[in-house]
């Protein structure tokens, strides 16, 4: 196989862009995903592939919990804040509005649309992690075209 080829082929998979908010005890984080999809109607289930070495993954891992929030095609500001690694000891969500919901995860006041999720499974797949989940609750704050990855110039696959 011809690695560029490849790469080329890959990146053509068609993504949106969203802030995955996260929580374990009384800490918070959130970090920006593009590998997201809806598995099954009944019951409501998404997946989402997670970097198995993020913070967040371990803080999925242990609560069990996150919620997806969907961002409008007028706030690629947001999902670049949220591309960063955690800091040390911090949270990404130190001077953004946010509420903690049903699940006690993170919800972006600045959020088009949210849903809130229980994790149900997780599966190892390479260097990502397969989070399949639940959704619980949803809401929608404003109306707005959703963000792709193809409006922002930015690349994750291949
Ligand atoms: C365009 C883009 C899309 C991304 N999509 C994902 C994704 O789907 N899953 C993932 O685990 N990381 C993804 N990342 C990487 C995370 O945003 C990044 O590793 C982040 O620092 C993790 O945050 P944390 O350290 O607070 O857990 C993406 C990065 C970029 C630049």
């Amino acid at each position: 196989m011809d690695p560029e080829i490849k790469k080329k082929v890959l990146r053509k998979i068609v993504y949106g862009v969203y802030v995955v908010g996260v929580k374990q005890e009384g800490a918070v984080n959130a970090f920006t995903g593009t590998w997201v999809t809806q598995i099954s109607f009944k019951p409501p289930l998404i997946v989402l592939a997670v970097e198995n070495q993020a913070h967040s993954f371990g803080m999925i891992s242990a609560s069990r919990v996150l919620t997806l929030n969907f961002l409008g095609s007028d706030q690629k500001g947001i999902a670049q804040h949220f591309l960063k690694p955690a800091p040390a000891g911090g949270s990404k969500l130190e001077g953004i509005r946010y509420r903690l919901g049903k699940v006690g995860a993170p919800i972006l006041e600045e959020a088009a649309a949210y849903a809130e999720c229980e994790v149900r499974q997780i599966h190892p797949a390479g260097d990502h992690a397969l989070v399949v989940a639940e959704v619980v609750e949803a809401g929608i704050q404003r109306e707005a075209d959703p963000l792709t990855l193809r409006e922002t110039g930015w690349t994750y696959g291949g």
